[in-house]
């Protein structure tokens, strides 16, 4: 579901044409959808709302400070991974008691600033890690809540490998034997309490039936645990539910619910979300202009002023973005976004942009309506980890980010310029 629709041949975000918007703002540009981002956080909130949810938007998926601002208004918490996340949500205005704070490598510089901040729960990584929490948490005289990261050794077969989490053999978390061990060993803690259990299994997870499986070995987990007189007070889910890639893919938040939530009522758990990429995903398109079209032996190139720098994620993770004009003709007018279009007159082409690489693709061997020099073109569902990875590399700025709600439209990160690109080189400082 998005706020990004055709009326008569021309693609709006919610009000405003996005012709109108490449005309006042440039080209590329990140889009985003006031609409879209508050209906999914209410959708996911009322799917969820009989085990009531502390739903902690996770920040790395698309942590625009205005963006963030509008869901912690409506009472979201968030979760972070560093220390410059938890500044964006201090920033935002998120009560410090509503973040939850993950990854395995937070520094004993972020481990301060959390524990003066007074977050929820770190989320425990490892027997290291809980120690060194813990050590420091001494020192300032501070008592923390842990939530241990269980490895429940599940995943979905079409999440990509490189956004698989939950199985044995990754860097995140502990398996589940070794979790009771882990009580058993750092239980007992009275400067991080160890009160909670976090499972992160994944992104994106595209059917319930992970989480149910997760779910079913973490709750025996937990009942081994209080039975051997530990209190765990919570579970964290983590994040992972889907984003419209391609229409109808992607389960609704019902489904995910309605598996979901039976299993977590009654057990007297806190329930915390960590959704990302459900809820900023459907809520930013990239608009960009077409600068040339070309051909490579039987290839047919569309070169576009933005690529893999603005947008990594078909060039990392080989993903789908569904890309097309934003003014097209009634019989070219999508009825679905899907790889598999299949109209008359579509011609196939691969979207690259202008980086000095032959990986610097948006989409490969697409059907698209014909298009020419100066075109516009929107790359769909690109408001989770699109602007959030993106990068200067070739020494290109960031595209601006906007924010449209109804007929309005607000700039919310302007565009970077070449001054910003040299700004931290303008001084040579010797070092002491
Ligand atoms: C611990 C944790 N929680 C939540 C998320 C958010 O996942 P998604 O954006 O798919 O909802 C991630 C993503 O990597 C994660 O690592």
């Amino acid at each position: 579901m998005d706020h990004f629709q055709y009326r008569n041949g021309q693609l709006f975000a919610e009000e405003v044409s996005l012709d109108d918007l490449a005309q006042r703002v440039g080209t590329p540009t990140y889009v985003y959808s006031r609409k879209t981002i508050e209906e999914h956080y209410a959708r996911l909130t009322t799917a969820f709302a009989a085990c009531s949810p502390t739903i902690c938007y996770s920040i790395k998926s698309c942590g625009n400070l205005h963006l963030l601002k509008l869901l912690a208004a409506r009472g979201a918490g968030m979760d972070v991974v560093s220390g410059g996340e938890l500044h964006r949500a201090r920033l935002a205005g998120v009560p410090m008691d509503k973040v939850v704070y993950a990854g395995v490598g937070k520094t004993d510089a972020e481990i301060r600033q959390a524990l003066d901040a007074g977050i929820g729960y770190f989320n425990i990584e490892s027997e290291a890690e809980f120690e060194n929490i813990a050590a420091i948490a001494r020192q300032m005289g501070k008592a923390a809540r842990g939530a241990l990261r269980v490895n429940p050794d599940v995943s979905d077969p079409r999440t990509h490998a490189k956004t698989t989490t939950g199985k044995k053999e990754t860097k995140f978390g502990v398996d589940i034997e070794r979790a009771r061990r882990f009580f058993r060993a750092y239980g007992r803690n009275e400067n991080l309490r160890l009160s909670a259990v976090h499972l992160h299994i994944g992104s994106p997870i595209y059917s319930p039936d992970p989480y149910v499986l997760a779910l079913d070995k973490a709750l025996s987990l937990i009942a081994d645990l209080r039975g051997e007189g530990y209190a765990i007070e919570a579970i964290d889910l983590g994040g992972g539910f889907a984003a419209d890639y391609e229409t109808g893919k992607s389960p609704a938040y019902e489904q995910y619910a309605q598996a979901i939530v039976p299993k977590l009522l009654g057990h007297n758990l806190r329930v915390f979300l960590e959704p990302g990429r459900t809820i900023a995903g459907n809520s930013g398109i990239l608009l960009t202009r077409v600068l040339y079209l070309k051909t490579g032996g039987m290839k047919k190139f569309v070169i576009v002023d933005t690529g893999m720098h603005h947008l990594i994620r078909p060039a990392l993770y080989d993903s789908f973005h569904f890309i097309w004009p934003t003014r097209v003709k009634p019989e070219f007018l999508p009825v679905r976004r899907s790889a598999e279009l299949d109209l008359p007159g579509l011609e196939k082409a691969d979207v690259v942009g202008p980086i000095c690489e032959t990986g610097d693709v948006l989409a490969v061997g697409r059907m698209l309506p014909p298009v020419q020099r100066g075109d516009l073109l929107c790359v769909f569902t690109a408001g989770a980890y699109g602007m959030a990875m993106a990068s200067n590399y070739n020494a290109q700025p960031r595209p601006p980010e906007v924010l449209v709600d109804g007929g309005n439209v607000t700039l919310i990160r302007r565009r970077e310029t070449y001054d910003d690109l040299v700004a931290q080189e303008l001084t040579a400082t010797p070092v002491a």
